[in-house]
């Protein structure tokens, strides 16, 4: 066989093997949000992205449809999934990504700061799941991909209410793949450690500044696709990532206009 008729073979073989998507993900207009979206983009999915501010990643790409949904305005978001579910019944996977940082001890938080960590860290994804599944289940297969946090395996200090809502985030996906198994929906979470992200901006800490004290976004970008790639019937239950050496460093939080 010629070797141009092997590049030629090969490139038919790999076109009818991929399959494109139309996967949603949610936060996809910052860090690790945008870094999914655009490995998503790059691999020719459709991509529908949710975030409040588009204006940081202004895509024009022709695969890529923004929704601007702000996730912690519970009253009306059932509503508003819902609508989005029934227009675009051909999502097959779904990335929960969005979600903020709010450390401190219990009494530093008000009431308003924790219930507002937790609509936004934890009831949206389970309220934009519960749009969603009717019809994955109908379809027969699908993906729930959930970026859970290392704050989901262990508490530290500074973080009960941050912790709570990523323990609630994990448990909530552990009983759902049980949940879902039988209808050929998968559920995995993926937990990454320190991220190098806007995330810290209003924070006071901060991964330390080598690169092997934090992760890329591109890295959890990667567990996403590997996830997505794994035959019908394996599911990554979990893929845990951390910095090669987790350094934490103070730092004067970013004041936000
Ligand atoms: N960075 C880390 O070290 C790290 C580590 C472990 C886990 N995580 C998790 O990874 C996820 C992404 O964080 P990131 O590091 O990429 O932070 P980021 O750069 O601040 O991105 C957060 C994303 O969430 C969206 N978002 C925030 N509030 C929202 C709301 N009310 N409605 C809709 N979207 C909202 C933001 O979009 P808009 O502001 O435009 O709405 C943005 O796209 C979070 O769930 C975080 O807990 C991060």
């Amino acid at each position: 066989m010629s070797f141009v008729f092997f590049v030629v073979k090969l490139f038919f073989r790999s076109e009818r093997n991929f399959m494109s998507k139309t996967i949603l993900v949610t936060g996809a207009s910052s860090g690790i949000g945008r870094a999914i979206c655009e490995r998503l983009l790059a691999e020719g999915h459709q991509v529908l992205g949710v975030a409040r501010d588009f204006k940081k990643l202004p895509s024009s790409h022709p695969r890529f449809q923004a929704f601007f949904i702000d996730l912690s305005a519970l009253p009306a978001l059932p509503e508003r999934l819902q609508a989005v579910a029934e227009a675009h019944p051909q999502v097959e996977a779904i990335v929960f990504n969005a979600g903020r940082g709010l450390f401190g001890s219990l009494e530093q938080l008000s009431p308003a700061q924790i219930r507002s960590l937790i609509d936004l860290n934890f009831t949206s994804h389970a309220l934009l799941a519960r749009a969603f599944l009717p019809a994955l289940k109908k379809r027969g297969e699908g993906d729930l991909i959930f970026i859970g946090s290392e704050a989901a395996l262990r508490g530290r200090r500074m973080g009960s209410i941050y912790c709570a809502s990523k323990f609630a985030l994990r448990g909530f996906a552990q009983a759902l793949r049980e949940e879902c198994a039988a209808s050929g929906v998968r559920v995995a979470v993926i937990n990454p450690g320190m991220a190098q992200t806007p995330f810290y901006d209003g924070l006071d800490f901060a991964p330390g500044p080598e690169p092997a004290n934090y992760l890329e976004p591109a890295d959890v970008a990667q567990a996403v696709s590997l996830i997505l790639a794994a035959r019908p019937g394996t599911v990554f239950d979990e893929i845990n990532l951390s910095p090669l050496k987790r350094v934490v460093r103070a730092r004067s939080p970013e004041k936000k206009a």
